[in-house]
Parts: C-alpha cells; structure tokens; sequence
C-alpha cells in the first residue's frame, strides 16, 4: 500500500543535484574508502553495487565512473565481470586493482597469472610518454598492491604508463576515450602519490570540476529540507551525539521554529554532555527544545541489574517510552495551536545507507515505533539531511553552522552510556564516581594533544571488584577504574592505544587522589578481536 506519504518521500528520495561520480563495488571494503578519497578531493560520489548493469549506471546520469578493487580473479567462476558497452557510454571511467583488469579485459587486453604475486608496499616505475594521468607523480613511486594475476598487455588504444617487477602493464589510459586505470590501491595512504593520481583522473582526465564543498552541501541540504517539509511541523530527538546535532542544525537553519527537538536526559551521559545540548546547542542554533528529565526513571528501571544486555535492553524500552510521552506532549500542543507533526528527523549516514543495501529503493518510511496512546496509524516521514554524507563531512557541517567543538569533535559514545560502562549495577553514586573518572581521562587525553589519535577511550567502573589499597595512612578497600583507550578505522577492529607512559601515569595520579571510592587504575591492552571496545 503506498500512503500519500510514501509518494511525497520518494520524490525526495535523491538527496543531491550534483552528478556523482559512480564507485562500482566488487567486494573488498575499498569502495567506501575510494569514494571517501573522491569527496576528499571536493567531487560528490556514491557507491553502487557490481550487480548494477550498465542501464542501471548509466540510467544515474555519472560523471565518471570508478571500477573498484575485488578478491575474484576476472577469471573465476561467477567473477564480477563489467560490459564493454559501459565504456562505449562516453562516460569517464578508471579501473583500479580488479576493476583495471576487468576493464582490460573487457576491452580486449590480455589478463594473466604470472605466478608473481604483489602484496604490499611496491615500487612502481613510470614508462612511455608522460601522461596528466601521473602528472606530479615521480618516475618511481611507492604503491599498495593486492594482486595476484595481472595486466599482459592494454587493450587496443592505451598507452601503458607504468609497469613493475609483477604487473608488465602497472597503468594505462586511453585519452581519446577518458578511460584510464592502475593495478595499485590509490585510495590506501601507503600509496604514496594516490590522492594525486585520483584527482588528476578526476580533473585531468575526466575534466570535473571541484565543486561539493561543506558551504555547497548546507545551502543544498537546507533547500531540500525546505522543498521536503514544506510549512508542517518537525521534531527530532537528540542524543548529544555529532550526527543527531548536525542533522537537526540544519533543519533549524532549513525551517527555523518548525522544527521542535526533544533530549530525552537518561542520566547515563559524561559530565558535562547534557549541559552541552541544553545550553551550548540551544546557544548556537536557536533551537526549540524539549527537555525530558528521565533519570530517576531509569535508576529505577535498572535497579538490581547486572546483565549488558538486560542493561541494554531496559535503557531501550525506556528510552522509547520516555521519548514518546514527550513527543505526545509535543503533538498535543501543535494540535491545540490547529497544526501537525508531520516529519521526524533522522541522522542517517551514508555508510549506513550503502551498508543497508546502497540506499536502492531502500525505504524512506518508517512507520513510527508506537507503544500505547498513539493512534495505530500515525506515520512520520523522515527528513534525513545526512543521507548523503560521511561521517568527517558531517563534523565539517556542524563546523560550517558553527555548533560547539565538544558536539562536533566527539567521540563516538554508546547509547545506552555509562550504564554499559558499570560493571555491575547502575546506581546514582556509581554514576557519580565514573564521571569524575572519566572527565579526568577525557581532559589529559586532551591536553595531551591525543584526541584525534586515539578513537575513544571508554573509562570503566568495576563495580564488582574490590581491592586492597594503601591511602594517607589508612587502608582502603575500594574499585579499580579500567581505561579502554583503542586507534580504530570503524569501531568493526579496533588495537589498544600506545599512550604516553607520562599521560597514563597523570590520570592514574589524578584519578585516585581525586576520586573518592577508587584507589587502583588498571590498563586494558587487549585488541578486538579478541575483545570488544566496551567491557559490557
Ligand atoms: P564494541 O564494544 O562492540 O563497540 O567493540 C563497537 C562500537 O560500538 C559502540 N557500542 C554501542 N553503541 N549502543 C550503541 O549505540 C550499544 O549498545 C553499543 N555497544 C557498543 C562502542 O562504543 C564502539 O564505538
């Protein structure tokens, strides 16, 4: 059944009017990090999958078009293969790793294995006329390679630009047809002139223009939001994370008084985080908001549990309970002024889109989660203004409408909050004794210079253990804290951090001098796997 809803979202449902360059996926995490690498250089790009046809691709009206990197060989059963009349398209287009030699293969060239394989740093070395394709590029470079067969020899009308001791064809382009490729990863760091090869596919190659800039994505956003909600009322949720802030700055930027937000204080947050969206975003942003102060509610829901995942459970249901009174609260006063709550906003990221499924034909309704009061068919329609963005991009927007550094720059932080971070049971005193703890931690690691190095740094009560300490002159009997500091790419792999003996020796000092009940601080130098980032 489509509901008028539906329809009015799916027109919306292209969140930009830039053309993207199109990254096609065959399979190996590097599609996410290519089109990460093409925003870099200030040129909008999306990613979809291999399965796409060439109709499918075209039918996105590309800029250009970028072959990823893929475990197959072109010549396995069922590997991913590519038409050649996506290259007939007179669309740009750039193979790297799997899909340089999915290219050659498809137009003609000769793939082989040459029982040489590459894996790693590798020196590759510039042959032939100089080419705009490795302009700024030395002779010799170091690049990343994964590849096992490789390029024999370019299809009819490349020139090969590069070669090294296992790829006899490292690199090739075709100008006339701005079609170009290279067996090494540009997208990997190791690459050592990656970012430069990429742009000058983008700028010397394809001829694009750099023009998805954060001043473009905001004013863009903001139309779309305007466009989507029209002069219906909107409410949204904020979590005292960087994606729910970013999303609801913009529709504030977008509607102005609208758009109504709700902060639903669970008691589980770090020190000085709920004083951040109460009076630091509301500062920043005008925004109306709409504060629920629940923490009795969930001390008392988490009474006697010890469980994670019952912790996790209960911080769940409550706060989907606690969030809805309050939205009720807010429907009920826009109902008494004859006007409705039509929209709800959400702080989707593009990951998310892409790892749900690519965001093709991926629902844009939910119909609202509802327990109790709310009529059974009451739907929002999303406004999803981060649909389209990663995660740095959508620090960079939060920048750019000037919301606080402390929201923009965050750490990453569970939602259900320091009730995960007590092993044990939650109670008011405990919470009390963590914050302190971890807003000694959080402050070193900053005035070290250490924020942007270090992932997070979850700081852990273990509210079930006691040891034996040695204070004043008197014997203590009190909990150990643990610090969980980790360098992580995406939180799915994460290796504990080599912090400066000097900095863990200070919050040690500072933690136990200053906070009553702690006499012990113990390290965690365990990697994920085997463990996971937070201890429950
Ligand atoms: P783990 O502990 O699984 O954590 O290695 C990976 C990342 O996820 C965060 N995390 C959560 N986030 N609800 C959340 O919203 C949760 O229940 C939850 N558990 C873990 C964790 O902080 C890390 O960034």
């Amino acid at each position: 059944m489509t509901t008028a809803s539906q329809t009015s979202a799916e027109e919306h449902g292209v969140q930009t009017a830039h053309r993207p360059v199109l990254v096609v996926d065959y399979g190996a995490q590097y599609a996410q990090l290519i089109a990460r690498r093409v925003r870099e250089a200030n040129v909008y790009s999306e990613i979809v999958p291999h399965t796409f046809t060439t109709e499918q691709i075209l039918a996105k009206n590309p800029a250009a078009i970028i072959l990823s990197g893929g475990p197959s060989s072109v010549y396995a059963d069922g590997a991913p293969s590519v038409g050649a009349d996506l290259f007939e398209a007179g669309v740009p287009a750039f193979g790297i790793c799997y899909g340089f030699q999915a290219m050659a293969n498809a137009l003609g060239g000769v793939v082989a294995r040459t029982g040489l394989r590459e894996y790693g740093a590798t020196v590759t070395t510039s042959v032939g006329e100089p080419h705009s394709l490795l302009s700024g590029v030395p002779a010799t470079q170091n690049t990343w390679m994964s590849h096992g067969d490789s390029v024999q020899s370019a299809p009819e009308g490349f020139e090969v630009l590069a070669t090294t001791a296992g790829a006899p064809v490292a690199a090739f382009v075709n100008a006339e047809k701005a079609l170009g490729g290279v067996q090494w990863h540009p997208e990997v760091k190791h690459s050592d002139f990656g970012q430069k090869v990429l742009e000058n596919f983008l700028f010397e190659v394809a001829g694009l223009e750099p023009n998805w800039t954060t001043g473009n994505i905001v004013e863009e956003q903001v139309e779309r939001i305007r466009a989507q909600v029209g002069d219906a009322r909107v409410i949204c949720g904020l979590s005292g994370g960087v994606d729910s802030a970013v999303a609801a700055a913009l529709v504030q930027r977008a509607v102005g008084d609208q758009l109504t937000c709700v902060f639903v204080d669970h008691g589980l947050l770090r020190e000085g985080e709920a004083e951040q969206v109460e009076r630091d975003f509301v500062a920043a942003t005008g925004v109306k908001l709409y504060v629920a102060n629940e923490q009795e509610r969930f001390l008392s829901a988490l009474a006697g549990v010890t469980d994670p995942e019952q912790k996790r459970k209960i911080i769940g249901r409550e706060f989907i309970r606690a969030f809805e009174e309050a939205e009720r609260a807010i429907i009920e006063e826009a109902q008494a002024a004859g006007e409705q709550i039509k929209f709800l906003v959400q702080g989707t990221l593009y990951p998310d889109v892409v790892e749900s499924g690519g965001g093709e034909g991926a629902a844009n309704i939910k119909s609202h989660h509802n327990v109790g009061g709310l009529p059974e068919d009451l739907r929002f329609e999303l406004v999803e203004p981060l649909r389209t963005l990663f995660k740095d991009e959508v620090r960079a927007v939060g920048r750019q409408l000037g919301l606080p550094e402390e929201i923009v720059g965050r750490q990453p932080f569970p939602g259900p909050g320091l009730g995960i971070r007590i092993v044990g049971e939650v109670t008011a005193e405990r919470l009390e004794l963590l914050r302190k703890a971890d807003a000694i931690g959080r402050a070193e690691l900053t005035a070290a210079g250490l924020d942007d190095e270090v992932w997070q740094m979850p700081v852990v009560l273990l509210a079930d253990v006691r040891s034996v300490g040695v204070q004043g002159d008197g014997r203590t009997y009190g909990h150990p804290i643990v610090l969980r500091p980790v360098s992580s790419e995406d939180a799915m792999t994460a290796d504990w951090s080599r912090l400066p003996f000097d900095l863990l020796a200070r919050i040690s000092n500072r933690i136990t001098n200053e906070v009553d009940g702690v006499n012990r601080v113990v390290l965690d130098v365990t990697s994920k796997p085997p463990g996971t980032i937070e201890w429950e």
